[in-house]
């Protein structure tokens, strides 16, 4: 895995080493635990220690200003000057869609690498990533030029596939939130997309956007009812993961713009309806929701 800068290769590299080691580090750490995360969530143990582990090994390179994951309420000042021009931040959901660890589901690691102080515009990002703890481990990689598929064994990385970009006849579609819960207008536009699309949703948005990613199609957790905002977090899921996306020829929206392009609120923690896929899926969904 080689980059042009010496500061995100490091941070790509940190994780794919220490994805195999969380990995085995699920067992026996899948039970909740008395404490919510910042966004109100229950915690599971292997969450707080996902991201203590995260935390350690990224806050401590070199060139990274700013640590954030969504399991803390803070972001970590790593003692170097975010506002100088090469300090890079980090936002990290150090474990995507645990309560699947419950139920032995598929899960991820998100990580975005901005190149501006948090919380940040995805048009700071300067590489995202994701691994998925599916039968095997695997990693996504967007930079500025290009995107990689790595499979991921202890010290090791194979890169399996390069260029990815998304398939142009969109086949799988996933919507998160309770179906009563949608507005009108989403609900809408889902009944048409379930008659052209196969529904593959999981719990956990890493899994589905992968999917989403293979085969082509749409992945959203839209705003609700009770809850306009959505329930994805802008810095830690909805930008990564547009990110990724973009740079892979398709779409990110949050309904109206792309995710990339949403100024933040002070809040690190913000959340946003996301939704990811190919170009004229997006196109369409903008238009039934405005
Ligand atoms: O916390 C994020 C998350 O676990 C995502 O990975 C996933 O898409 C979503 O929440 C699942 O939410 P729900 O349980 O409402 O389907």
């Amino acid at each position: 895995m080689t980059m042009s800068d010496p500061v995100v290769e490091d941070v790509v590299t940190t994780v794919s080493h220490s994805a195999p080691e969380i990995r085995r580090g699920l067992v026996g750490r899948r039970d909740a635990v008395d404490e919510e995360n910042p966004s109100g969530e229950t915690q599971v143990e292997a969450d707080i220690w996902a991201d203590e582990l995260l935390a350690d090994r990224l806050s401590s390179i070199d060139g990274v200003s700013q640590y954030a994951s969504e399991e803390r309420e803070a972001i970590i000042d790593c003692g170097r000057d975010a506002a100088s021009t090469d300090g890079y931040t980090v936002a990290v959901d150090p474990l995507d869609g645990s309560s699947n660890l419950t139920s032995n589901n598929a899960m991820g690691t998100i990580i975005g690498v901005y190149d501006a102080p948090l919380p940040a515009r995805g048009e700071n990002l300067v590489a995202a990533a994701y691994v998925l703890y599916g039968p095997i481990t695997t990693m996504l990689l967007a930079t500025e030029d290009t995107v990689s598929e790595y499979e991921l064994t202890d010290g090791n990385h194979r890169r399996i596939r390069e260029d990815i970009t998304l398939p142009d006849d969109p086949v799988v579609y996933g919507f998160g939130g309770r179906v009563p819960d949608w507005t009108d207008e989403f609900t809408e536009y889902a009944r048409t997309i379930e008659t052209e699309l196969k529904r593959r949703y999981g719990g956990a948005m890493i899994g589905d956007v992968n999917q989403v990613l293979t085969y082509g199609g749409i992945f959203g957790y839209p705003g609700l009812e009770s809850r306009p905002e959505g329930k994805l977090r802008l810095q830690f899921e909805g930008n990564p993961v547009g990110y990724i996306v973009e740079q892979a020829g398709g779409r990110s929206s949050n309904g109206e713009q792309s995710l990339l392009t949403v100024d933040p609120s002070d809040d690190i923690h913000e959340r946003t309806p996301v939704f990811v896929g190919n170009e004229s899926l997006i196109d369409r969904l903008e238009m039934q929701l405005s």
